[in-house]
């Protein structure tokens, strides 16, 4: 696996198989820090692919099975069960499979009015990690057109200085989101995004080598540079500068 050190994180690129190794390696490690962890997962096909992999081959580590409290860095307003629900995809096809019990799972109250959800879930983060903590391990994807967590190119969010870590907001022509907000981000003990598909190359390029946050938003990752690893698979990574 190829590492790079950039403005924006580290960056470790190689086939798909060994960057989810290296997720799950990242579980071990957020694990080995503090006896009761955060993972927050995401949203995306990258995610379901890990998913499927790291419950076939059995790759996640036990401390994250037992003792780690999971959820999502951003949310659809939509049950559950739906098959758009960021944590009911990441429950199908990790959590419930690996028998992760109810009370280490932690997902968005989605079944109340957006502003409600975003309040809850703050008061209930700050009830049972303290307001100034973030997730220990964030994890995150890159949408085609920069996004990141559900921070769109010219979001409010990008200048909006939250004071708490979660918000809602409406993004042009998806409808209301829930997400971690920049603050909630710089709270992270361990950030990492997983971009994977030759359709992400140009856009990862400036988002890692250029500076435009505005448009390409997944930049604001490079203000937590030292705790921010990008998984990057070679067709992502192939117009990089440095490849
Ligand atoms: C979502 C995610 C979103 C995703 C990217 C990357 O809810 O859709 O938060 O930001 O991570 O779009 O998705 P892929 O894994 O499909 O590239």
């Amino acid at each position: 696996m190829k590492i790079l050190d950039t403005r924006t994180g580290t960056l470790f690129v190689g086939a798909r198989e060994r960057l989810f190794k290296r997720a799950a390696e990242l579980m071990e490690e957020s694990g080995r820090e503090r006896r009761t962890f955060s993972i927050a997962l995401t949203g995306g096909s990258t995610p379901k692919a890990f998913y499927k992999w790291a419950v076939d081959g059995d790759h996640i580590p036990g401390a994250a099975r037992t003792r780690a409290v999971w959820t999502v860095s951003d949310e659809r307003m939509v049950p559950l069960d739906d098959g758009e629900s960021n944590f009911g995809n990441a429950d199908r096809m990790l959590l419930t499979p690996l028998g992760v019990e109810e009370r280490q799972k932690f997902p968005w109250p989605v079944d109340v009015d957006v502003h409600s959800a975003a309040a809850v879930f703050n008061r209930r983060w700050t009830d049972r990690f303290g307001g100034e903590s973030g997730f220990d391990l964030c994890f995150l994807g890159m949408g085609d057109d920069g996004h990141t967590a559900s921070i769109f190119p010219g979001s409010p969010l990008l200048e909006w200085d939250a004071e708490e870590n979660f918000t809602c907001v409406n993004v042009p022509e998806k409808g209301w989101r829930l997400t971690v907000t920049a603050t909630g981000l710089s709270r992270c003990r361990r950030i990492a995004v997983m971009v994977t598909g030759e359709n992400k190359s140009e856009v990862l390029r400036e988002v890692i080598e250029g500076d435009n946050p505005e448009r390409y938003p997944a930049h604001i990752l490079s203000r937590f540079r030292e705790r921010t690893i990008w998984l990057v698979d070679e067709a992502a990574a192939s117009a990089l500068s440095g490849i």
